[in-house]
């Protein structure tokens, strides 16, 4: 099939980068369409580890690698992106949609500010997402057409006016943003980027129309969807599948399969609700076994059990034709695993998943037989086979990957996205 999108299934993390740079070896074009510099993808390739943010997880292989019109660019952020793969021998072929909206030093601003007057935290990554999606949807964002043109100075200058106001006089810190500044360091990275800017939405269709492999890669996951996830504790923008025509500037007949990243147990960095999370020893022994520390923030990550519940909504949301199961390596080791397969919900029990009444439902588990070693002589051992076919039974999807490690191979393909 020649386009795929590969979408988080929970709260972000699953290890989308790793699932993408796998499936990237076999397609012409990776294509992210949301998110921003929120976003933490990470790819080892030979005991070498590459964290991206910005640029799609497909670099190393060599693919042309685009960003979309859905995306929020922090150009500071991108272009250490591009000197750093430089450093390491890869020169990105990289195309950026002028479509795309530019995040500047006052949505930073606003963004810590803001989160920090707030009596209920969302926990964000400081990154000013939430203002970059904000000035979009207000109509007075600048895009990346817009970095290079003459009349820059006097966009951004009337939004600094704003923001400064509402530094000073609503939000009342000290903190303002200074209009030269701005001007000088972003012309700066103007004409460092504009090599790159062009019409995304042209290269897929053509790509497409060639016959050509495109891989989405979405950022986030399905339960921090902006409409779809558990609001307001979300991200501002479109991070299931939906997002990627949108986002990417496609139609939805374009998309031929839809894969969704499953953590083999679920992690959430940030707050709201969670309902299988664990706040004992067991949590921090995934914690722990997993490395789950946030590849942006570096906060830890809330981690519990596995929420089939979760899965499901994600599986309906998404259209999802298949799933990518990860890091089931970490389950190695414990006695019994426990898999989230329903919810009570006062009294009744539910297998779907209400966002807006997640902490009110109690999960309803089964315990499986865990396992010391995840393979053995004929491939997956009896009981992470169990697991694994647990998940399928239970979501009504196969599953197509499976990940046991950090490194690229380190990955069992039962059936190629691509076929
Ligand atoms: P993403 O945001 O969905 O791309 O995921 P992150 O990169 O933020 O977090 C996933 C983390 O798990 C990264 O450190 C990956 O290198 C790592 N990882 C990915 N797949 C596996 C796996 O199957 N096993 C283990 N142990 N680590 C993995
Ligand atoms: P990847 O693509 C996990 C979370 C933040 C916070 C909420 C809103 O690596 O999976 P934001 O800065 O977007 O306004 O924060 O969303 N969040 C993520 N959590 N992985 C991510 O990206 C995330 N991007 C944002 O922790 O709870
Ligand atoms: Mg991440």
């Amino acid at each position: 099939m020649p386009s795929v999108i590969i979408v988080g299934t929970q709260w972000g993390d699953e290890g989308k980068g790793k699932v993408v740079d796998h499936c990237a070896q076999d397609a012409s074009y990776v294509v992210r369409y949301q998110g921003g510099a929120n976003a933490g993808h990470t790819i080892v390739v030979n005991g070498k580890s590459l964290r991206l943010q910005l640029i799609p997880s497909g670099v190393l292989t060599g693919k042309r690698v685009l960003i979309g019109a859905g995306v929020v660019i922090d150009p500071k952020i991108l272009i250490d992106e591009i000197d750093r793969l430089e450093s390491l021998g890869v020169r990105a072929n990289l195309l950026i949609s002028g479509k795309a909206h530019i995040t500047l030093p006052y949505h930073h601003l606003l963004d810590s500010s803001l989160e920090q007057s707030r009596s209920r935290k969302i926990g964000t990554t400081k990154r000013g997402i939430g203002p970059t999606y904000t000035d979009k949807t207000s109509r007075h964002g600048l895009q990346m057409t817009e970095l290079a043109a003459g009349n820059f100075e006097e966009k951004v200058k009337r939004n600094i006016d704003v923001a400064n106001k509402m530094l000073r006089h609503i939000i009342e810190v000290d903190d303002q943003v200074n209009l030269d500044e701005v001007v000088q360091t972003y012309t700066k990275y103007a004409s460092r980027l504009k090599e790159y800017v062009g019409d995304v939405s042209t290269a897929i269709s053509s790509a497409l129309e060639n016959g050509e492999r495109v891989l989405f890669e979405g950022a986030q996951g399905t339960m921090l969807d902006i409409d779809h996830g558990t609001y307001p504790f979300v991200t501002s923008s479109s991070a299931s599948a939906g997002g990627a025509c949108t986002g990417a500037g496609i139609g939805p007949t374009m998309i031929d399969s839809v894969m969704g990243v499953c953590k083999a147990y679920t992690t959430r960095v940030g707050e709201g609700p969670f309902p299988t999370e664990l706040h004992d020893e067991t949590g921090d022994r995934l914690r722990d076994a997993g490395g789950e520390y946030g590849a942006v923030t570096g906060r830890p990550r809330r981690c519990g059990w596995l929420d089939l519940n979760i899965i499901r909504y994600a599986k309906r949301i998404n259209g999802l034709t298949s799933l990518a199961i990860t890091k089931l390596d970490v389950l190695t080791g414990f006695d019994k695993v426990r898999v989230g397969v329903s919810y009570r919900l006062g009294n009744q029990i539910i297998r779907d998943t209400p966002v807006h009444d997640l902490e009110n439902c109690v999960p309803i588990y089964v315990d499986l037989d865990g396992w010391s070693d995840l393979f053995d002589s004929d491939g997956l051992c009896t009981n992470a086979e169990a697991y694994v076919g647990m998940i399928e039974r239970e979501t009504g999807l196969p599953v197509s990957y499976i990940s046991y490690g950090p490194e690229r191979d380190e990955m069992i393909c039962r059936r190629s996205v691509w076929s």
